[in-house]
């Protein structure tokens, strides 16, 4: 495990998007597994910033994203499709054939999982996988408690994510289910790469870098991997 201290939130995303930006240049048919929420933001910024100055190309990458909303179509101004294509992929040279998300809009559960993990196989496994951490431990979609063994699959959302999340979708009712790659499909990616901001996630760092591992802290599952490499600012840093 390689911890690298930054600054503060912007710093965080650079050094993040150096690491991304090293593997694609490295490898520039990389398979990249990215994630959406609030940490990744700064990170995909700077990536876009390099990419319009031509330090960076993305023409022969692929990606692979953690999870999406069951039910949602992909238009839909919630789901990850969306996310993934207003902060990132409208802004850079990744051709839309090569981008991947768990189909939303496929209410067949096992027939989506199960083509999820076809498309991971076929492109040949994970090279780096950007995580964020949620302040229960949850990596993707997997809560505490979830199997170690999993592969994509389709999960019951909490309640607490359903009262957090419920805001973003005004009237509307929020999905009930995602998909979201597992623990054994995270854990296969060859490198992965976590970045943590704020002191809201200061006491999940702490349980999951140095705490036992556990399926009640998910993220504790990383101290295991062989090539993880986590990069948080001070405030979530502050208790280790
Ligand atoms: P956040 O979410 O980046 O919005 O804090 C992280 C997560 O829940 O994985």
């Amino acid at each position: 495990m390689k911890i690298i201290r930054a600054k503060d939130y912007n710093d965080m995303s650079r050094k993040a998007a150096n690491i991304i930006s090293a593997q694609v240049i490295m490898k520039p048919d990389s398979v990249l597994g990215l994630a959406t929420g609030a940490t990744p933001v700064g990170t995909y910024k700077q990536l876009i910033d390099w990419y319009k100055k031509g330090d960076i190309d993305f023409s022969e990458v692929t990606t692979i994203n953690l999870d999406e909303y069951r039910g949602l179509p992909k238009t839909h101004s919630q789901s990850y499709w969306y996310y993934m294509h207003e902060n990132f992929f409208n802004h850079v040279n990744i051709p839309e054939n090569k981008i991947h998300l768990p189909d939303g809009s496929n209410l067949n559960s096992e027939a989506a999982c199960e083509e999820y993990e076809e498309i991971i196989r076929k492109a040949g496994g994970i090279d780096l996988q950007l995580l964020g951490i949620g302040t229960d431990g949850h990596i993707g979609f997997n809560e505490p408690g979830e199997a170690f063994e999993l592969l994509t699959h389709c999960v019951d959302l909490t309640q607490s994510t359903i009262d957090s999340n419920q805001k973003f979708f005004g009237d509307e009712e929020m999905p009930r289910q995602a998909y979201t790659m597992g623990i054994k499909s995270i854990m296969q990616a060859r490198k992965v790469l976590m970045i943590v901001n704020g002191e809201s996630k200061a006491d999940i760092i702490e349980r999951a870098l140095f705490g036992r591992v556990t399926p009640e802290v998910p993220a504790s599952v990383l101290q295991m991997h062989p090539d993880f490499t986590i990069i948080g600012d001070e405030a979530a840093f502050s208790k280790i």
